[in-house]
């Protein structure tokens, strides 16, 4: 018999957390579990094998908690590992499962956004590298010129919630001003990380009001509940009590702490680690 249950959400971190607060309050009937892999992130700077293995490795423990459906809510994971787990390995250990990306979701729509023709795109050294996001927009929007510019500092910066630090700030300036300086033209850009939508504001500040500024979660939560309604062999197969619980594989006091400061809501989570 097919497991019914709630809707995997997996980051390296508390980054996924920026999506899962969109796709509660898009679906707010669904129950949601979250992973965070707290303790091995992050993972923006690791090899393409480590990241693959870590998030498969993810991807079965939340199909072993019963989530029929897994979102990657990490640009990251996305980029190394979603393919490869969506071709050779969902086949072989759960072919009625699915498991879906925050890259695709955010392409298909971001040709629409700009103006001037030209997008900035801002992401951890392993999704740019991966060139993931010039691929999937020349298929979406192939005259829009894609201008992509690596954050290292900004997830550890985001993950110990220095951010606001004046040093923190530097590095964030440092990052726009390079991006900025240039391509003039970008009026469009895209948070092509899940953690940086906390940082919306300072970058916004720092672009001025010509320059709109994207985060991801939004646009997968809209991308997902057009999902459910062509795929109703999965949608039915998703539990809907309104719950959502956390996992992750730091010590859960630490975890709650953080997650809480993220959400703005309390969050008691579980230790699971591999
Ligand atoms: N939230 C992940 C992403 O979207 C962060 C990656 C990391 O752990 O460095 O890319």
């Amino acid at each position: 018999m097919e497991l019914h249950g709630p809707i995997g959400v997996f980051d390296s971190g508390y980054g996924g957390l920026t999506v899962l607060a969109e796709l509660r309050a898009k679906l707010p009937q669904h129950d949601f579990l979250y992973f965070g892999d707290n303790a091995r992130a992050p993972y923006g700077n690791r090899s393409f094998d480590v990241v693959y293995e870590f998030t498969l490795e993810a991807v079965k423990f939340l199909f072993d908690q019963g989530c029929p459906l897994v979102i990657l809510a990490c640009n990251t994971a996305s980029a190394k590992a979603l393919r490869t787990i969506q071709q050779k390995d969902l086949p072989q250990i759960a072919p009625n499962n699915r498991v879906l990306g925050v890259i695709r979701p955010s392409t298909e729509v971001l040709g629409e956004r700009t103006k001037s023709g030209h997008v900035g795109i801002l992401g951890t050294v392993g999704t740019i590298n991966s060139g993931s996001y010039p691929i999937e927009l020349a298929k979406f929007a192939p005259t829009v010129e894609v201008h992509q510019h690596a954050c290292p500092m900004w997830v550890p910066l985001i993950e110990n919630q220095q951010y606001e630090h004046q040093a923190g700030r530097l590095f964030i300036e440092e990052d726009i001003h390079a991006i900025m300086g240039r391509h003039a033209a970008i009026d469009t850009i895209l948070l092509a990380c899940t953690h940086y939508p906390v940082l919306k504001q300072q970058i916004e500040a720092l672009v001025g009001p010509k320059v709109q500024v994207v985060a991801q979660g939004a646009i997968v939560a809209e991308k997902l509940k057009d999902y459910l309604v062509a795929h109703p062999e999965i949608e039915q197969r998703l539990t809907k009590t309104a719950k959502t619980s956390y996992y992750t594989s730091e010590a859960p006091h630490v975890f709650d702490q953080k997650a809480s400061y993220f959400l703005k809501q309390e969050v008691t989570s579980k230790h699971h680690s591999f």
